[in-house]
């Protein structure tokens, strides 16, 4: 298919470097001083200083940035070829004269320094590819995207994807920044594998495709972030691959960038060659990351509740696990999420423990959606996963349905007549006596319910 790109499309980005949006370490940037002061005590290390690199890196960075991913107007994902990058003078210095000359003072400079665990391998150049190819991360759909992104993002999210589009700088939460790679509302959970150490910033956060097109199609409901129901099918598809370039692209240069700032004692000056090769593996290692989110799929068992008293029972067991120390909700959502705790996302912005009572969720209000919530966590606002409650603690506690307790106890919180009836001393009195033929005594302690203020 020939499409034809609309007049005017950027053939260069913006310059190169990384402003975060919001950074506490730049607190003429931030609204209020005392917030600023708050931030920079929990910020992660991941945010960056505004700062400049110098020009021996910069430069190389930024033609780095265009052959591997071309321009607004002709966006690409290049993956590194095997043979002709710096990976090969690392892994396989010997296969040509040539290329090894070139690359001598690179490879043995290299081999001194990097760690194993962070040489691209051969497999993850393989799974780079196949990630690429799985994204539908193709010039044709990302030239289609792009074209879909500059007429309905932009404004907010800036054409890299910052998160600093002309509208952006009155929001809170800001219009997400793409370049870290981290999302909010995902259904993906990687399991932390501790035998494997965790290659370039890690696969934690990063969406599965169906993630994005859920955002874009409903919205964020309760932020800034609007619904678009009338993109066609196939713009929703190009645009997701489209959000995905511009993810892949900011973290490689994130990544990049982090470390050519932060020269350590077994980093080699980050300029030339050294850049290029650090460049690539980020590059191959974001690619792996967002692969590993696409397989990583939350496993959502089925719901279980057959009747209105089915779904009220298994609230009030989600009532006694949100008050559990297993659970600790309570910690953050003090007195159900009315009383206001602020806390950081990753970028800075201020984030509110959800108010539970008035049902309104960014990630939407399908149980399979809140159990997905809880699953995972929120992981750059911090909201703690908690697929281990699934197999830890005793009893009653083993049963793979806990989330989904909690998840109906959430819905009944927001709703005023299942609420009402929770709360009726008779309805638990129902219960135990209903529980009590199974010889289940979970809540035999509970001496009622209380949610209103
Ligand atoms: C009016 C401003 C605005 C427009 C237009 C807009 N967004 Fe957003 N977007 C936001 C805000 C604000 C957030 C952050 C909400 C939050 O953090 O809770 C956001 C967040 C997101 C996220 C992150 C979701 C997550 O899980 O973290 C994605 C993806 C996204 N937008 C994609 C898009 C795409 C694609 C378009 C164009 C079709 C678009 N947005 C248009 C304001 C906007
Ligand atoms: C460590 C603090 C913390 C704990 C513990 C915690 N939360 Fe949260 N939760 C948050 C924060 C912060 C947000 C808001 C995130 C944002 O807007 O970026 C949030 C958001 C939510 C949301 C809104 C999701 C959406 O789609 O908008 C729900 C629902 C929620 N929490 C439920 C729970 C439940 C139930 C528990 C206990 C099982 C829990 N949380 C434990 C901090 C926490």
């Amino acid at each position: 298919m020939v499409i034809k790109l609309l007049d005017g499309a950027p053939r260069t980005w913006p310059t190169n470097g990384f402003p975060p949006l919001r950074s506490a370490r730049s607190p003429n940037a931030t609204p209020d001083r005392d917030i600023a002061d708050d931030l920079r005590k929990q910020l992660s290390k991941n945010i960056l200083d505004p700062v400049e690199l110098p020009s021996a890196a910069a430069d190389p960075l930024a033609r780095l940035t265009l052959t591997d991913f071309g321009t607004p107007a002709e966006p690409r994902v290049h993956v590194p070829d095997w043979n002709a990058t710096t990976i090969a003078a690392v892994v396989r210095p010997k296969t040509d004269a040539g290329v090894f000359v070139n690359l001598r003072a690179a490879a043995a400079a290299l081999k001194q320094w990097k760690p194993a665990a962070m040489q691209a391998t051969r497999a993850d150049w393989e799974a780079a590819n196949a990630a690429k190819a799985e994204l539908k991360l193709d010039d044709a759909a990302l030239g289609r995207g792009s074209v879909v992104y500059r007429r309905w993002c932009m404004q907010c999210h800036g054409p890299t994807g910052a998160g600093d589009g002309a509208h952006a700088f009155e929001m809170n939460p800001m219009p997400r920044d793409y370049r870290q790679g981290i999302f909010k509302f995902i259904t993906a959970y990687p399991k932390p594998d501790p035998k494997q150490p965790k290659k370039g910033l890690g696969a934690s956060g990063k969406p599965r495709r169906a993630d994005l097109k859920h955002t874009i199609r409903k919205g964020l409901e309760g932020s800034m972030m609007p619904g678009f129901p009338t993109l066609t099918e196939s713009e929703l598809d190009d645009l997701v691959s489209y959000v995905i370039h511009l993810a892949v692209r900011g973290e490689t240069e994130f990544a990049t960038t982090a470390r050519a700032l932060q020269p350590t004692e077994d980093d080699p000056d980050p300029t030339g060659l050294d850049l290029v090769w650090l460049f690539d593996q980020n590059l191959l290692f974001v690619l792996c990351n967002w692969g590993i989110a696409a397989h990583s799929e939350i496993p959502i068992p089925p719901e279980n509740v057959r009747t209105d008293d089915d779904r009220l029972l298994s609230a009030m067991r989600g009532y006694k696990f949100y008050n559990s120390a297993e659970f600790g909700c309570a910690a953050c959502h003090v007195n159900f999420g009315r009383e206001p705790q602020l806390k950081w996302d990753m970028w800075g912005g201020v984030v509110q423990p959800r108010n539970l009572p008035l049902g309104v969720y960014r990630g939407g209000r399908q149980g399979k959606d809140l159990y997905a919530r809880l699953y995972g966590g929120i992981y750059p606002s911090g909201m703690t996963a908690f697929h281990n409650t699934l197999t830890t603690g005793p009893s009653y506690f083993d049963r793979p349905d806990k989330l989904w307790n909690v998840v109906h106890f959430l819905q009944a919180l927001s709703d005023p007549y299942a609420r009402q009836r929770l709360q009726n001393p008779a309805t638990l009195a129902k219960f135990k006596e209903r529980l009590k033929a199974d010889n289940d005594t979970f809540l035999d302690d509970l001496n009622g319910v209380k949610l209103d203020p």
